[in-house]
């Protein structure tokens, strides 16, 4: 893993998101109650932006048909989607948001 950092990025607060690239992958990182969490930022199901989904728990709703992702694992809770997001490792060093890429 090779970390990236974004000294640019504001990182989120708590009920916050923001979005980065990723050598070439959009990554949404969410502030779930003062833990980051990272994962894809296209819905696998039609390409919808999650970062601006709505996240209750550690769940977040695609804006566009409404399939929900888990935050901690990427997994599908409910569709229509049916592909899982990446995940990725997400951290603050130094007030800088750093993203691990795979
Ligand atoms: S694009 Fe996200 S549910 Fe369709």
């Amino acid at each position: 893993m090779e970390p990236i950092s974004f000294p640019q990025v504001k990182p989120p607060q708590p009920g916050q998101a923001v979005r980065v690239e990723v050598k070439g992958t959009l990554v949404a990182v969410f502030n779930v109650g003062g833990e980051l969490r990272a994962i894809g930022e296209k819905c696998t199901h039609r390409g919808g932006p999650l970062e601006k989904g709505p996240v209750t728990g550690h769940v977040v709703t695609c804006p566009w048909h409404g399939s929900q992702f888990n935050l901690d694992t990427g997994e599908v809770v409910r569709g229509p989607a049916t592909v899982p997001e990446p995940t990725f490792r997400v951290r603050i060093e130094n007030n800088v948001l750093v993203v691990d890429a795979p």
